[in-house]
């Protein structure tokens, strides 16, 4: 496979080791659509818009899910101290889209104008997922990466609701960060208990990506 990931000069979540495990995954299932809750700056998204576009040639669509704003300070989420402010080490970027473009790179405006290249594709949601996500048809996702708020209820409904939908059809899910970063103990605690509520197969990638394969 020759795609790499990119950062697009944004800010990430996914340094490139991962976002290429990502797309790999994304390559074993060749999915036609993509559920992303938590998108942060917009790098995965575009990242994984770009391999299924080339895959499966324009026919695959995205959904996206995040805040777009400072509300989890409010609500119980651990917040990695990266997202909390626009900080960056790159004194570029610091100068660049804090000073001289002023913009707030994990805004709905700023994602939607960064993913304008796949607009009839991408379908982007302000809100917090535990009232989004039930309003939402997703009922045709067939690949879900859950990466938005890391509290353990946030984690279990998210998981639940994606499950519920997906159940009887081929799909996967993966959450990101099930034990690899030490402030964040509740992902890990509510994957364990939601698969074993469900009875289902947990595939751990080096103590990071959490796969449930249907
Ligand atoms: C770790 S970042 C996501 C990183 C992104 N997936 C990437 O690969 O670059 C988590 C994101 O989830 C969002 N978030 C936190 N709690 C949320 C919630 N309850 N509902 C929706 N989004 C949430 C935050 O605003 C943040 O942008």
């Amino acid at each position: 496979m020759n795609f790499k990931f990119k950062k697009y000069w944004r800010k990430t979540g996914l340094n490139p080791k991962w976002g290429n495990k990502l797309i790999e995954l994304v390559n074993q299932k060749k999915p036609n659509h993509f559920l992303e809750i938590g998108v942060f700056c917009g790098v995965t998204s575009r990242n994984v818009c770009e391999f299924l576009n080339l895959i499966h040639h324009g026919n695959f669509t995205y959904t996206g899910i995040d805040l777009f704003s400072n509300e989890s300070e409010d609500n119980n989420e651990k917040k990695p101290a990266y997202i909390k402010h626009q900080k960056f080490s790159n004194p570029l970027k610091h100068l660049y889209y804090n000073l001289i473009i002023k913009e707030n790179l994990n805004s709905l405006g700023s994602v939607k104008k960064f993913l304008k290249k796949f607009e009839n594709k991408v379908t982007l949601h302000k809100g917090n997922s535990n009232k989004v996500l039930k309003n939402l048809d997703i009922t045709k996702i067939d690949f879900a990466f859950i990466d938005g708020g890391h509290s353990y209820q946030t984690t279990f409904n998210d998981l639940e609701i994606v499950y519920q939908n997906m159940k009887g059809r081929k799909g996967t899910i993966v959450c990101d960060d099930y034990q690899d970063a030490s402030y964040i103990t509740e992902v890990k605690k509510a994957i364990d208990n939601f698969v074993k509520k469900e009875n289902l197969n947990l595939k751990i990638i080096e103590g990071k990506f959490a796969v449930i394969e249907l």
